[in-house]
């Protein structure tokens, strides 16, 4: 517990395993403002919701929605009750700290990818729900704050039936069955993340995330009001400026996989800052963990052969958690590349 980045009060000076060189931390360049990612109103008729999530992934991979049906109170309790968590002493947390990535549930710091190498400035809490039965969630959640279970179990509910919208929506711009995306490739556990981005003594040599593409299907964020996260985009990083109440969304491998590289899953990364803690919330709708996914034949003809391998989505975590991260830092990981050299 005490490897809990938030344990300490204050950090007055940044350990030597956070520093990154500085050729792996590129700024983002001072143009970068003038693209920010799209927001889409949900509310609007259904063809131009439809066209707007197709038209901004296929763009830039990563959009925000609002007017989204998840209710505002389910949000509000959610981020609240997560801060909450991480504010409680740490003798309350210390029996859910856990370096086993096999855990459905722990809190641990920093690296979520094996790269042997630099550390980074997070702290985050696993949870994993069962679906369709959220009843049925692993034991061994957090008992404080007392009612995270009920709040948490409210959220996910409700975020995950926005999440399975998105894909109904994804699979009818795309010319594929509705339900596609439906069944095993997302009726795995939802996982969530809470990340927790403590006051960082120096943020220009170190990040909360390192770039990374999600590995699971589809990802919905409660980015929180203070910024730090990045997006690749040309070369460079767009930095997310978050909207009130909105759910930033992104594909994850799985998508980019089924699509046979129609829809891209984006790397992003997470800067941190000097002055307030940061708490984001993400929730990865995933596959089953034995749903064997490949490119779907809606996307091959002789001039589009199958450009990723079919693989269990087991089998795709265990290869992608020991990809080296170095060069993916110069923002040039490529899914197909990773999986050639396997
Ligand atoms: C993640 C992630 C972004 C953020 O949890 O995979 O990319 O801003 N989080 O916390
Ligand atoms: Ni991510």
């Amino acid at each position: 517990m005490e490897k809990m980045l938030h344990a300490a009060p204050v950090h007055a000076t940044l350990p030597e395993c956070f520093i990154f060189p500085a050729d792996k931390l590129p700024q983002a360049k001072a143009t970068s403002g003038a693209v920010s990612l799209p927001i889409i109103d949900l509310s609007l008729g259904r063809d131009e919701v439809r066209r707007a999530i197709l038209d901004a992934g296929k763009e830039i991979g990563f959009f925000q929605v609002v007017n989204h049906g998840v209710s505002l109170e389910a949000m509000r309790d959610m981020e609240a009750v997560c801060q909450e968590f991480f504010a409680l002493p740490p003798e309350d947390k210390a029996g859910l700290y856990s370096e086993d990535a096999g855990k459905a549930t722990r809190i641990y710091s920093s690296t979520m990818f094996d790269t042997g190498a630099e550390k980074y400035w997070r702290d985050c809490l696993r949870l994993a729900c069962s679906f369709p039965d959220v009843g049925d969630s692993p034991s061994g959640w957090p008992d404080k704050p007392a009612r995270l279970r009920e709040v948490v179990e409210r959220f996910t509910v409700q975020t995950r039936g926005l999440g399975m919208q998105i894909l109904r929506l994804l699979c009818e711009g795309l010319g594929l069955r509705p339900d596609y995306l439906e069944g095993d490739i997302s009726g795995g556990d939802v996982v969530l993340h809470v990340n927790h981005y403590p006051p960082c003594p120096d943020p220009t040599a170190t990040l909360g995330l390192p770039p990374h593409c999600d590995r699971n299907l589809l990802t919905l964020l409660v980015p929180s009001m203070v910024r730090g996260l990045e997006v690749a985009y040309k070369g460079d990083w767009i930095k997310v400026d978050p909207v009130p109440g909105a759910f930033v969304v992104n594909f994850g491998c799985q998508l980019e996989v089924v699509t046979n590289g129609v829809l891209k899953s984006i790397e992003h990364r997470v800067m941190t800052n000097l002055g307030v803690a940061r708490t984001t919330v993400a929730t990865f709708i995933m596959p089953t963990t034995d749903c064997l996914i490949g490119p779907a034949a809606d996307f091959l003809n002789d001039d589009n052969p199958p450009a990723y391998r079919t693989l269990t989505f087991g089998e795709f975590k265990r290869i992608y958690s020991v990809v080296k991260l170095g060069s993916s830092l110069n923002l040039t990981t490529n899914l197909k590349d990773v999986q050639k050299e396997l």
